[in-house]
């Protein structure tokens, strides 16, 4: 065996279908395109229709089977119908990623009822319902990747962890939960936790030279991360490789947690 083919072995994912939730941008972006550069047919979904073409255009461009949904997942009946629509597209999902987060960062005190709902619908609820309608078909057919995007705010306060802090524990703890259940049956369900990613998500706090500063002098590299830093992990994470990695949190951050 040529060492191309043993890696393609581990690692190749053709004839896998995924679908990434936040699939548009930051992470989730760089995600769908390590998918389908390395062989999967890849689903992006997101609310906004502009990026979601621009993303889909540049995956095709690269030779890579793309599509996109539109819909928002900040209802259940939004979850379901992208779910549906993106199931239409190639087949039931193999690989799910769900990256679509939002943080709204009221201080602890202000934090109303309107701000807790949306972000546990955006942040938990949604990857819950779509781990629901595609955990059990995974199973069925012996093969499945689930990937969450979780944060260092599952793991610890700081920066008005609030209620993002919150639904990301939850995220990890459903992880776990899904793991029990489909594990034996060939799905893996794992997260991915970040440092601080340079993304439109953090646009503020990247725009401010002093507070990028500070945090990148947390890590141990001595950067923040950038999207394309998920790409090998979500890799690894989708693929035959990682048969036997479930429940776990694989943390991208730079040794920011560690330092
Ligand atoms: N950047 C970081 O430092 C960092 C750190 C820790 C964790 N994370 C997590 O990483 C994930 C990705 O974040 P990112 O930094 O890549 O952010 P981003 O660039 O803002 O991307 C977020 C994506 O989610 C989509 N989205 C948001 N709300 C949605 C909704 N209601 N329905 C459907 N799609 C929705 C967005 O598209 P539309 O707005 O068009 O819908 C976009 O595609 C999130 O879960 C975030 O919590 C990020």
């Amino acid at each position: 065996m040529t060492y191309r083919a043993y890696l393609s072995d581990l690692f190749a994912l053709d004839d896998r279908t995924a679908l990434v939730t936040g699939g548009s941008s930051g992470i989730g972006r760089a995600i769908a395109g390590a998918l389908a550069r390395a062989g999967a047919r890849v689903v992006v979904a997101a609310r906004g229709k502009d990026q979601l073409i621009d993303t889909v255009d540049e995956l095709r461009s690269a030779g890579a089977r793309a599509a996109w949904v539109a819909g928002d997942v900040a209802t259940r009946a939004g979850v379901r119908a992208v779910a549906e629509e993106a199931a239409e597209v190639f087949g039931e999902p193999d690989i799910l990623v769900n990256s679509a987060g939002i943080n709204l960062r009221p201080p602890m005190d202000e934090l109303g009822e309107d701000v807790w709902d949306t972000t546990m619908a955006v942040n938990l609820e949604a990857p819950f319902l779509l781990g629901q309608r595609f955990g059990p078909g995974m199973a069925e057919r012996g093969f499945g990747r689930i990937v969450h995007v979780t944060s260092q705010q599952a793991h610890r306060a700081f920066v008005q962890s609030g209620a993002y802090g919150v639904s990301k524990g939850g995220l990890e703890s459903l992880a776990r939960s899904q793991a029990e259940a489909w594990s034996p049956y060939g799905v893996t369900v794992n997260t991915l936790v970040p440092g601080f990613v340079m993304t439109p998500l953090n646009e503020r706090i990247a725009a401010d030279p002093e507070k990028s500063a500070a945090l990148a002098a947390r890590t141990m590299i001595g950067r923040n991360g950038l999207a394309e830093d998920f790409e090998g992990a979500a890799v690894f994470l989708a693929s035959r490789a990682s048969a036997y990695v479930t429940g776990q949190s694989l943390f991208v951050d730079g040794g920011l947690s560690v330092h």
